[in-house]
């Protein structure tokens, strides 16, 4: 999927025509990431355990897992300018279960993987991160200076990728920004568990969704086209460290029903269950650095966002009945 904003985007001359390393590339965030590259006419190579099926000749695709030497070779070639690197177990859940493999796939791949791009002269380096790096700071507002205080594996997986991006970049004067996502919604999300997907099922299904708590939670939903449009500044940008991409604007976790109720037109009966140990009251992040310094400005507004998802939900059932 391709948005206004991120076909919008000046490439450097430096970077046009230079290819990319999508590492995860055939996920939920990778797959519309290999689009906005295309529609800017840079050549993609996508490397993810998944296959990822294209009939386009500058999408190079390499099915493997990362961890392994020679897929990595296979997946750099010799001429990627960068790697913009989403592989990564990104459940919170298999993080505490699986912490062991959680830690191989987060941080020794991200290690190997900045590695590879200094010995091959690769300068770019984008890391997917997440706001859980800095943990539970109750309701106060999370800014890019806030102290890294991760709560679980996966976080402190993120944490250390991070580290590992600035010492590269320290050392090596490699171009390194870690982007800390909030909770991404968007089209091509069907396979996934998060709060976003599970209320279209229940639209779809005319069944409910269980609350925790009071549902007075607050979170920061960022559509998947403003994630684009940050991960095509940073890439695109001289700049190094790291950048909160989110939507900038906190809401509750029944106001989030309430516009998929406005969205889909189902009624979407809850059933309020007991909270969660340890989930965080809010998440309200603080987006002003990130347009400083990125020139991030997300576009896309909640509704719309929804709206997305919901048709997405709609084709994808249909193709269901149909095939
Ligand atoms: N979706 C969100 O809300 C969110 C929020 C914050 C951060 N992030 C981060 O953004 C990135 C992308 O997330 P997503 O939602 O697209 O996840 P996803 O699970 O849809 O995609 C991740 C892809 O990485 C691939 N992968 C994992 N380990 C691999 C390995 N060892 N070798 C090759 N491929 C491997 C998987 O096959 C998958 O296709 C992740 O790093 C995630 O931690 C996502």
């Amino acid at each position: 999927m391709t948005t206004q904003n991120s076909s919008s985007i000046t490439f450097p001359p430096a970077l046009q025509d230079r290819r990319v390393l999508v590492t995860g590339g055939a996920g939920f965030v990778g797959r519309s990431v290999v689009a906005a590259f295309r529609a800017n006419g840079i050549p993609v190579t996508v490397a993810d355990l998944k296959p990822f099926e294209t009939d386009d000749s500058e999408i190079v695709a390499i099915q493997g897992d990362l961890r392994d030497a020679e897929v990595r070779e296979a997946a750099f070639g010799d001429d990627v300018a960068g790697v913009v690197h989403l592989a990564a177990i990104t459940s919170v859940l298999k993080s505490a279960e699986q912490p062991q493999e959680t830690f191989s796939n987060n941080v020794q791949l991200t290690h190997d993987l900045l590695e590879l791009a200094r010995v091959k002269g690769a300068e770019k380096f984008v890391l997917a991160s997440t706001n859980a790096v800095v943990g539970d700071v109750g309701t106060g507002r999370i800014t890019v200076d806030n102290s890294l205080l991760p709560l679980t594996p996966y976080g402190g997986t993120k944490a250390a990728g991070e580290m590992l991006l600035s010492g590269y970049a320290g050392a090596y004067g490699m171009k390194t920004c870690a982007l800390r996502f909030t909770n991404i919604y968007g089209p091509g999300m069907g396979h996934k568990d998060s709060f976003v997907p599970r209320m279209m099922r229940a639209a779809l299904a005319g069944s409910g969704v269980q609350v925790y708590g009071d549902g007075g939670q607050r979170r920061d939903l960022v559509h998947i086209d403003d994630v684009v449009q940050g991960i095509l500044r940073a890439w695109t940008q001289d700049f190094t460290g790291p950048a909160i991409i989110g939507a900038g604007h906190s809401i509750s976790v029944l106001e989030m029903i309430e516009a998929v109720r406005t969205v889909t037109g189902a009624e979407l009966p809850i059933e309020h269950v007991p909270a969660k140990t340890g989930e965080m009251p809010a998440v309200i992040v603080d987006i002003s650095r990130s347009k400083e310094d990125l020139g991030y400005q997300p576009a896309v507004s909640l509704v719309e966002g929804l709206e997305t998802v919901w048709r997405d939900f709609l084709a994808a059932q249909s193709e269901r009945v149909a095939g």
